[in-house]
Protein backbone atom coordinates (compact mmCIF):
# COMPACT_ATOMS: atom_id res chain seq x y z
CA UNK A 1 0.00 0.00 0.00
CA UNK A 2 1.43 3.19 -1.14
CA UNK A 3 2.00 5.83 2.03
CA UNK A 4 -0.66 7.87 0.37
CA UNK A 5 -3.20 5.69 0.43
CA UNK A 6 -2.20 4.14 3.69
CA UNK A 7 -2.67 7.66 4.96
CA UNK A 8 -6.10 8.15 4.10
CA UNK A 9 -7.62 4.33 5.08
CA UNK A 10 -6.03 5.33 8.22
CA UNK A 11 -7.57 8.33 9.02
CA UNK A 12 -11.03 6.92 7.65
CA UNK A 13 -10.70 4.30 9.78
CA UNK A 14 -9.98 6.65 13.02
CA UNK A 15 -13.13 7.99 12.12
CA UNK A 16 -14.73 4.39 12.76
CA UNK A 17 -17.33 3.24 10.86
CA UNK A 18 -20.60 4.51 12.60
CA UNK A 19 -19.17 8.36 11.67
CA UNK A 20 -18.03 7.21 7.97
CA UNK A 21 -21.66 6.48 7.29
CA UNK A 22 -23.11 9.80 8.70
CA UNK A 23 -20.32 11.30 6.36
CA UNK A 24 -21.05 15.01 6.09
CA UNK A 25 -19.03 16.98 3.76
CA UNK A 26 -17.05 19.17 7.11
CA UNK A 27 -16.12 15.65 7.77
CA UNK A 28 -14.32 15.31 4.88
CA UNK A 29 -10.36 14.75 5.99
CA UNK A 30 -8.47 17.60 4.91
CA UNK A 31 -5.36 15.88 4.62
CA UNK A 32 -6.49 13.50 2.38
CA UNK A 33 -4.51 13.51 -0.37
CA UNK A 34 -5.12 11.08 -3.45
CA UNK A 35 -2.32 8.91 -5.24
CA UNK A 36 -1.76 8.81 -9.42
CA UNK A 37 -2.78 5.42 -9.42
CA UNK A 38 -6.17 6.23 -10.86
CA UNK A 39 -5.03 9.34 -12.60
CA UNK A 40 -5.76 10.50 -16.24
CA UNK A 41 -4.96 14.00 -18.32
CA UNK A 42 -8.70 14.39 -17.91
CA UNK A 43 -12.05 12.07 -17.19
CA UNK A 44 -13.06 10.15 -19.93
CA UNK A 45 -16.72 10.11 -21.12
CA UNK A 46 -18.91 7.34 -20.88
CA UNK A 47 -22.49 6.86 -21.76
CA UNK A 48 -25.42 8.64 -19.85
CA UNK A 49 -27.54 5.49 -19.70
CA UNK A 50 -31.52 5.39 -20.01
CA UNK A 51 -31.92 6.17 -16.20
CA UNK A 52 -30.47 9.85 -15.60
CA UNK A 53 -32.95 11.81 -13.42
CA UNK A 54 -31.96 15.34 -12.71
CA UNK A 55 -32.13 17.47 -10.26
CA UNK A 56 -31.30 15.21 -7.31
CA UNK A 57 -31.13 16.38 -3.47
CA UNK A 58 -27.49 17.18 -2.37
CA UNK A 59 -26.86 14.68 -0.03
CA UNK A 60 -24.17 12.51 1.13
CA UNK A 61 -25.96 9.40 1.90
CA UNK A 62 -27.58 8.61 -1.23
CA UNK A 63 -28.96 5.34 0.37
CA UNK A 64 -32.26 7.66 1.23
CA UNK A 65 -34.15 4.51 1.81
CA UNK A 66 -31.99 2.10 3.51
CA UNK A 67 -31.89 -0.01 1.14
CA UNK A 68 -30.19 -3.75 1.94
CA UNK A 69 -26.26 -4.30 0.29
CA UNK A 70 -22.85 -3.97 1.05
CA UNK A 71 -21.89 -0.51 2.44
CA UNK A 72 -20.08 1.72 0.31
CA UNK A 73 -17.71 4.91 0.70
CA UNK A 74 -16.50 6.81 -2.03
CA UNK A 75 -13.70 9.56 -1.86
CA UNK A 76 -12.23 11.77 -3.54
CA UNK A 77 -11.61 14.94 -5.77
CA UNK A 78 -12.08 17.14 -8.53
CA UNK A 79 -9.06 18.97 -10.35
CA UNK A 80 -8.17 21.01 -13.21
CA UNK A 81 -6.14 18.31 -14.96
CA UNK A 82 -3.62 15.51 -13.42
CA UNK A 83 -0.69 17.09 -14.42
CA UNK A 84 -1.47 20.62 -12.54
CA UNK A 85 -4.32 19.04 -10.22
CA UNK A 86 -5.45 22.28 -9.19
CA UNK A 87 -8.63 21.85 -7.00
CA UNK A 88 -11.78 22.84 -8.04
CA UNK A 89 -14.26 23.69 -5.02
CA UNK A 90 -18.08 23.90 -5.35
CA UNK A 91 -17.80 21.10 -8.52
CA UNK A 92 -21.11 19.61 -8.72
CA UNK A 93 -20.62 15.81 -8.97
CA UNK A 94 -24.25 14.10 -9.44
CA UNK A 95 -24.35 10.35 -8.69
CA UNK A 96 -26.44 7.76 -9.37
CA UNK A 97 -26.41 3.66 -9.46
CA UNK A 98 -29.01 0.56 -9.17
CA UNK A 99 -29.89 -1.40 -5.92
CA UNK A 100 -28.15 -4.30 -4.93
CA UNK A 101 -30.56 -6.26 -7.10
CA UNK A 102 -29.79 -4.02 -10.12
CA UNK A 103 -32.84 -1.84 -10.10
CA UNK A 104 -32.96 1.49 -10.33
CA UNK A 105 -34.64 4.09 -8.25
CA UNK A 106 -36.74 4.88 -10.23
CA UNK A 107 -36.39 2.29 -13.10
CA UNK A 108 -36.98 5.52 -15.36
CA UNK A 109 -35.39 9.18 -16.14
CA UNK A 110 -36.52 12.79 -16.37
CA UNK A 111 -36.05 15.07 -13.37
CA UNK A 112 -37.07 14.79 -9.51
CA UNK A 113 -40.17 16.75 -10.24
CA UNK A 114 -41.14 14.23 -12.38
CA UNK A 115 -41.42 12.16 -9.49
CA UNK A 116 -42.63 11.37 -5.49
CA UNK A 117 -39.52 11.99 -3.10
CA UNK A 118 -40.26 7.73 -2.28
CA UNK A 119 -39.77 6.77 -5.79
CA UNK A 120 -35.95 8.39 -5.52
CA UNK A 121 -32.97 6.74 -4.19
CA UNK A 122 -29.61 5.56 -4.90
CA UNK A 123 -29.41 9.32 -6.30
CA UNK A 124 -27.79 12.29 -5.52
CA UNK A 125 -25.39 15.39 -6.13
CA UNK A 126 -22.22 16.31 -3.89
CA UNK A 127 -20.56 19.30 -4.08
CA UNK A 128 -16.59 19.70 -3.72
CA UNK A 129 -15.20 21.36 -0.79
CA UNK A 130 -12.45 24.29 -0.07
CA UNK A 131 -9.86 21.52 -1.32
CA UNK A 132 -11.76 19.98 -4.01
CA UNK A 133 -12.69 17.14 -1.94
CA UNK A 134 -16.03 14.72 -2.46
CA UNK A 135 -17.38 11.73 -0.63
CA UNK A 136 -20.26 9.64 -0.64
CA UNK A 137 -21.70 6.66 1.48
CA UNK A 138 -24.31 4.48 -0.54
CA UNK A 139 -24.44 0.72 -1.02
CA UNK A 140 -22.66 -1.64 -3.60
CA UNK A 141 -24.51 -1.33 -7.03
CA UNK A 142 -25.85 -4.91 -7.77
CA UNK A 143 -25.83 -5.88 -11.64
CA UNK A 144 -28.31 -6.07 -14.83
CA UNK A 145 -27.83 -7.79 -17.92
CA UNK A 146 -25.30 -7.27 -19.61
CA UNK A 147 -23.53 -4.50 -17.96
CA UNK A 148 -20.57 -4.94 -15.34
CA UNK A 149 -20.77 -3.44 -11.86
CA UNK A 150 -21.08 0.36 -12.29
CA UNK A 151 -21.39 3.70 -11.28
CA UNK A 152 -22.81 6.81 -12.93
CA UNK A 153 -21.80 10.63 -12.55
CA UNK A 154 -22.02 13.66 -14.17
CA UNK A 155 -19.15 16.42 -13.05
CA UNK A 156 -19.79 20.00 -13.78
CA UNK A 157 -18.44 23.36 -12.97
CA UNK A 158 -18.96 26.96 -13.68
CA UNK A 159 -15.85 27.39 -16.54
CA UNK A 160 -15.17 23.68 -16.99
CA UNK A 161 -16.48 21.24 -19.68
CA UNK A 162 -19.04 18.84 -18.25
CA UNK A 163 -18.06 15.07 -18.22
CA UNK A 164 -20.77 12.67 -18.42
CA UNK A 165 -19.02 9.32 -17.44
CA UNK A 166 -19.12 6.02 -15.59
CA UNK A 167 -16.97 4.33 -13.07
CA UNK A 168 -16.13 0.33 -12.56
CA UNK A 169 -15.09 -1.96 -10.14
CA UNK A 170 -11.47 -3.33 -10.21
CA UNK A 171 -11.30 -6.73 -10.51
CA UNK A 172 -14.70 -7.28 -10.39
CA UNK A 173 -15.95 -10.55 -12.15
CA UNK A 174 -18.59 -8.70 -14.21
CA UNK A 175 -15.67 -6.90 -15.96
CA UNK A 176 -15.59 -9.56 -18.25
CA UNK A 177 -18.76 -8.64 -19.95
CA UNK A 178 -17.59 -5.05 -21.24
CA UNK A 179 -13.27 -6.41 -21.01
CA UNK A 180 -13.20 -3.83 -18.74
CA UNK A 181 -9.64 -4.03 -17.52
CA UNK A 182 -8.84 -3.84 -21.50
CA UNK A 183 -10.78 -1.29 -22.70
CA UNK A 184 -11.89 0.89 -20.07
CA UNK A 185 -9.31 3.68 -18.86
CA UNK A 186 -7.45 2.65 -15.58
CA UNK A 187 -8.75 6.79 -14.26
CA UNK A 188 -12.57 5.12 -14.33
CA UNK A 189 -11.70 2.38 -12.59
CA UNK A 190 -12.00 2.20 -8.85
CA UNK A 191 -9.67 0.22 -6.60
CA UNK A 192 -12.12 -0.77 -3.50
CA UNK A 193 -10.96 -2.03 -0.08
CA UNK A 194 -13.07 -3.33 2.66
CA UNK A 195 -12.21 -2.65 6.20
CA UNK A 196 -13.21 -4.50 9.14
CA UNK A 197 -16.91 -3.04 9.47
CA UNK A 198 -17.59 -4.40 5.98
CA UNK A 199 -17.62 -0.97 4.60
CA UNK A 200 -16.11 -0.93 1.19
CA UNK A 201 -14.41 2.51 0.43
CA UNK A 202 -12.76 3.69 -3.05
CA UNK A 203 -11.50 6.28 -4.32
CA UNK A 204 -11.89 8.20 -7.26
CA UNK A 205 -10.66 11.66 -8.63
CA UNK A 206 -11.87 13.48 -11.58
CA UNK A 207 -10.29 15.97 -14.04
CA UNK A 208 -11.96 18.76 -15.97
CA UNK A 209 -10.79 20.43 -18.47
CA UNK A 210 -11.31 24.12 -18.91
CA UNK A 211 -14.58 25.20 -21.13
CA UNK A 212 -11.86 27.25 -23.64
CA UNK A 213 -9.81 24.09 -24.02
CA UNK A 214 -9.01 22.67 -27.69
FE1 LIG B 1 -26.28 1.96 -15.41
Amino acid sequence: MQRLQFIKHSSLLLMGASTLFSCKQSDINETIITTEDNSCDSTPSDALGPYYIGDTDQINDINTAQMSGIKMLVTGGVYVDSTIKQKIENAKIEIWHADHQGTYHPQARGDTSDFEPEQINLRGTVVTNKNGLYAFNSIRPGLYNPRPRHIHFIISAPGYKRVVTQTYFKNDDSNSSERIEDNIDNCLIIDFSIDSDDLLTGNIDFFLQPEDAN
